[in-house]
Parts: structure tokens; sequence; C-alpha cells
């Protein structure tokens, strides 16, 4: 039976259930709703609506409803064909407690349950998303450790610019991953505030201390406006734009990995563990955990964009259209979840092909830098530096040889400053170690750097 039952004479067609139901996705409020029932129940007890035995009672039945149920079986709580999940909580309820259950939502509002449930989701899987954020930033400092003086080339526009470490390459989304935490700890402070108390709008009509009820749910302090708390859903469009930054971050990081184990590149293995093979083509090893990683970066921009659509507009306070802010929510937490674990696995397992991705930091020109910083140090203004040895490349280019392959007199006829001191300047080693500044890829400043992320 429906909550609001009195008010219809006819009935509801079969379609329109289907269409308004949320219990289909709302169900994994199913925990948040009976716990805020349980602090609600206090709640009304202390301004006497409810007797100390009633609230007893009512409390001992919800907390035999959260065990019974659980969300472990999701068809369980389906099945049972209720609105949403605040229904089916107050339909269980009656069941065990008979006409006592029907006197729990005194003063309260679906409207206020639900901005507080989805709230204190919000927390809970914020926090679990946070852990995993944590072990994907140690996954890729332990990486970088193993692989701080694997030299492979550094890319501006995808072509070869300058070597790098491996990892430098790691730090680099070290800090990525480092801002995503603090945004989600960012959104997830702002969303700490409980809306329960707030009634479908206008504040609820019995002297709750609200202050109270909203430390007793766990949540840092009450919301301030009726009509703002149970209309506000900001802190669904920031979990989901802290996600899609995030998976931003993940997709670059897959890209960058998918091209390094390309058969072009041959920079890194992955393991059998997270590759699969082609039904056809016996000798392929794909990086499938990398491509969906990348691939499901779509849908979480996707939730971002449903969330900040259906927001867009509504008049205060509550509308139906919020109803539709769970099912992306709800992807978006489980695709970032995913894909943060997915991630660390895939580092893991990761191994630096060290001589190929040497051999591709040898090539391309990758020190034409160097020779310009060293006719720098013999005077040469940098801007001549740099047209001399552009004009070294084309020569090179057409020799087929690396500068460094150059004899002096070769060297020579480009700027005469150039003598035999001219090749230890050239070496990979030396292109590196120049590197040596806070946030370079010198060898020892990534260690140093990775020293710091542990400490
Ligand atoms: N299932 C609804 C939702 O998720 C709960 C709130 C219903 N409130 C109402 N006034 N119909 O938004």
């Amino acid at each position: 039976m429906a909550l609001w039952g009195g008010r219809f004479q006819g009935e509801t067609s079969a379609l329109f259930k289907l269409f308004n139901d949320s219990l289909p996705v709302d169900y994994r409020l199913f925990e948040q709703d009976v716990v805020g029932s349980i602090a609600w129940a206090d709640a009304i007890a202390s301004v006497g609506i409810i007797t100390a035995q009633e609230c007893t009672d009512l409390k001992a039945a919800l907390n035999e409803l959260l065990l019974e149920v659980g969300n472990d079986d999701p068809q369980a709580i389906i099945s049972n064909g209720a609105e949403d999940i605040h229904s089916f909580v107050e339909q269980k309820l009656i069941a065990k407690v008979g006409d006592l259950g029907k006197k729990l939502h005194t003063g309260r509002s679906r409207n206020d349950q639900v901005a507080t449930d989805l709230k204190l989701w919000c927390k809970k899987e914020g926090a679990a998303l946070l852990a995993r954020l944590g072990t994907l930033h140690a996954e890729l400092i332990d990486l970088a450790e193993r692989e701080v003086d694997a030299v492979m080339p550094g890319y501006t526009h995808l072509q070869r610019a300058q070597p790098v470490t491996f990892g430098h390459w790691a730090l680099a989304y070290v800090e990525m991953y480092e801002r995503d935490i603090s945004r989600l700890q960012d959104a997830l402070s702002r969303a700490d505030s409980c809306p329960l108390g707030s009634g479908a709008l206008a504040g609820t009509a019995y002297p709750i201390d609200r202050h109270a009820l909203a430390s007793a749910l766990n949540f840092a302090r009450p919301t301030l406006n009726s009509l703002d708390s149970v209309s506000d859903r900001d802190h669904v469009v920031e979990l989901c734009s802290a996600a899609s930054i995030s998976m931003m971050h993940l997709s670059r990081m897959a890209e960058d990995l998918i091209f390094f184990n390309s058969g072009e590149a041959n920079f890194i293995s992955l393991a059998d563990e997270v590759t699969s093979g082609s039904s056809l083509m016996p000798q392929k090893k794909n990086p499938d955990a990398l491509e969906l990683i990348r691939g499901k970066t779509g849908r979480v921009y996707g939730s971002l964009m449903g969330i900040l659509t259906t927001m867009k507009a509504l008049p205060l306070a509550y509308n139906k259209d919020m109803q539709e802010d769970k099912e992306g929510l709800f992807d978006v937490v489980d695709s970032w979840a995913i894909c943060l674990d997915m991630a660390a696995l895939v580092l893991s397992g990761l191994k630096v092909n060290r001589p190929q991705a040497l051999v591709a930091a040898q090539q391309g020109y990758a020190n034409a830098t160097e020779l310009a910083d060293y006719l720098v140090a013999k005077g040469m203004p940098f801007r001549e530096a740099h047209h001399v040895v552009g004009e070294v490349v084309v020569f090179a280019i057409s020799q087929q040889k690396p500068i460094e392959d150059l004899t002096v007199a070769e060297l020579q006829k480009f700027a005469k400053v150039i003598s035999d001191d001219v090749y230890p300047n050239l070496t990979i080693e030396a292109c590196l170690e120049k590197r040596d500044v806070l946030g370079g890829t010198a060898v020892n400043q990534v260690a140093a750097a990775i020293a710091a992320k542990k400490a």
C-alpha cells in the first residue's frame, strides 16, 4: 500500500507505478534509511510524540529489520513492490510493531528523509573511495620507486621531446591523485550537514533539537534552511564532479600505458592477470583493463551532465525530478571505485622493458636541447643556439645519425665553438642529471620526491 492513499479514489495505473517507483534503484539506501529512522525515533521521543517505551520498541524493531534484510540480496527488497525504500522500511516496521509503526513518520517527510539518506550514503561511500584512492596512490609510489631510474622518452605532441625516468612519469599521476583526494575530502566536508528535521520544505512543526539529531547521525552540523535542505543536491553534483576529474586522470594514465604497451613503443609489459586475448589472433595480448578504464570515463561524465541538467531550472523546493539523482550517482561511484581498484592492480604487475625504453629515449634527437645549452655555456645567445641546433638536426637526419655520432669537424660547420667536450653533454645521463631542480626528472630529485611522499 502506498503512503499516501487517503487523498485518492481511483487506482494508479500500472504504467504510472512502474514509472514512479524508485525502489529498484534506491534499495541501496536501506541501511541509511533505517539508521535515519532510529535517530528520528529518538528525536520525536525527546519532544513527547512517542513515549520512551514506544521509542525503545520502534528502535528494537528497526534494528531487527537491519539484521534481517541487509543489502546482500537486492531482489529481496525490490520484489516487495513498495514505492521506494522509505515506504519499504515503514511497511516492514508496521508489519513488526503494528500501529506503533505508523507513529514514526510524525513531523518527518520523505523529502528530508531522502536528502538525509543520500548524504549518509555519500559519506559512507566517499570514505571507501578515499581509501581506494589511497591504495592507488601507494601503488604508484611503489612503482616510482621500482623504476626510479628507468629511462624512457618524455613526449610533447606525442613527439619524443626529452628523456625522463619512469619514476618521474609515475609521480606525475601521484600529484593528480593527491588533488583528487583533496577534492573528494572537500566535497565530503560540505556534504556533512544533516537535513533531517526540515520536514517537507518549511521545517518540522515539532521543537526537535536538530543539533543533537545531526550529531546522533554523525553529521558535523545540521543544515540551516529547510527549503535548501530538501532541494539541495550539490553533494551529488560535487561527487560526480570529483569522480569525473579523477576519471579524467585515470583515463590519461590508461592512455599513456596503452601507448607504452603498444607494439610500436614496447616500453612496458602488462601482467597476464589484467590482459586478455583475441578470439581470432593467437598472438594478441590486449590491454583491456586500461581500455575499460578509459571507456568508463564517458559514462561518469555523462552522469555529471545528467544531474547538472536535471537540477537546472528546478524551482524550490523538492520536485520529483530529483528522484533521478540516484541512478547516475550510484553508477558514478561504482564505476570510479572499480576503476581505482583496477588501476592499482594494473600498476602492481607492470614491468618496464628498460632496454627498449632506453633505446627509444636515445632516438628522436631528444638531446638537441642539450646541444643548445652547451652552445649557451660557450657564450652563444639561446635563440641563436636554438637555430644552429635546428640546422644540426636537419644535417643529422640527412646522414641518418644521432647528433652524438657526428664528428667535431661536422659539428663545427654549424658553430666553431664546438669542440671535443661536447660529447659528455649529449649522453642520456647528462640530459637527466641536468634536470636536478625541484620537480625535475634527475634521478636524485625523483628519489627525494618519493621519499617526501612516503614520509
Ligand atoms: N523516492 C523519492 C526520491 O527519491 C523520495 C521522496 C519522495 N517525496 C515526495 N514528495 N514524493 O526523491
